[in-house]
């Protein structure tokens, strides 16, 4: 046996996996996606924990019903200077942990120009949690504005949510423009985990037409996996809850998990 082997597979066992989720699109799917991977990755049992990196706090309020929320939220550790293991909310999954966000989060943006390496805000907190993750999934704004930069900064990879509509490529190139720059001068290690295809109608034209044109662009990257328009995912957020505990059965529930396994393999 040698040991030297060993001992750097545990070190790699036990490294934390960090996935922006982002699109500077708004309404794409960031947010149900952020969520419903976060929840199936806690179902199979690895520990995870959720970052809603949005004011607008739509993962807070879309998972609220399993969380006890302690009144923080990751603003007061971005700005305030609270002690980042001092935001974290428990859930009812033992392998679940969510760090809420709230409206104030949009002062940040500004708040954050005048701070010493400001892109590297998150990063550096993060790298001060105690429980140790798995994967950290972060709900990123629909802007590429200084949280998205500390978003990515702090990641390993991004998973980009498409939409199945028009104008879907739309902003695209504006988008990988922002991550190479990201590899470039910021965050060399940061990879594509892949492009994800959500609110798929396969009764529609125009959905196989914008996923043929994902899948030319962007090739194996895409994911095989797609996310089917199901009510279902939009009506569970209304009940705090994920797709898996709202109705575990659901198109979406299930999408969702086979996206897991997939994107385990990946990152
Ligand atoms: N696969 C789906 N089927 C049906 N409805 C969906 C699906 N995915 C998302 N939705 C709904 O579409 C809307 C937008 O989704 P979501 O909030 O996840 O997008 P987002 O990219 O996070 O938006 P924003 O840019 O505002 O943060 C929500 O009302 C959500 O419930
Ligand atoms: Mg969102």
């Amino acid at each position: 046996m040698d040991y030297s082997v060993k001992f750097t597979q545990d070190i790699i066992a036990f490294m934390t996996k960090i996935l922006s989720l982002v699109n500077q699109k708004g309404g794409v799917g960031k947010t149900t996606s952020s969520v419903n991977i976060s929840v199936s990755m806690a179902a199979a049992e690895i520990e995870t924990l959720l970052i809603d990196f949005d004011p607008q706090a739509n993962a807070t309020t879309g998972i609220s019903n399993l969380i006890e929320k302690n009144g923080q939220s990751i603003y007061d550790a971005l700005i305030r200077d609270t002690n980042i293991n001092d935001v974290i909310n428990p859930t009812q999954f033992a392998y679940l942990d969510v760090i809420t966000s709230e409206n104030d989060l949009v002062g940040a943006e500004i708040e954050l120009v005048n701070i010493m390496a400001r892109e590297y805000q998150l990063k550096t907190l993060l790298e001060t949690l105690k429980r140790k993750y798995e994967y950290i999934v972060i709900d990123c704004p629909p802007s590429l504005g200084l949280l998205t930069i500390n978003a990515l900064a702090a990641s390993d990879a991004v998973l980009i949510p498409i939409q199945c509509e028009y104008y879907a490529l739309e902003g695209l190139g504006q988008l990988l423009n922002t991550i190479r720059l990201v590899q470039k001068h910021i965050n060399s290690k940061l990879g594509i985990a892949g492009v994800l295809l959500t609110m798929y109608d396969s009764r529609l034209n125009l959905s196989k037409e914008v996923a043929d044109e994902v899948r030319e662009y962007f090739e194996e990257k895409l994911f095989e996996t797609v996310i089917h328009r199901n009510v279902r995912l939009g009506e569970a957020p209304s009940f705090g809850k994920p797709a898996l505990l709202y109705d575990a059965n659901s198109t979406g529930a299930q999408n969702y998990l086979s996206l897991v396994e997939e994107l385990l393999e990946r990152v």
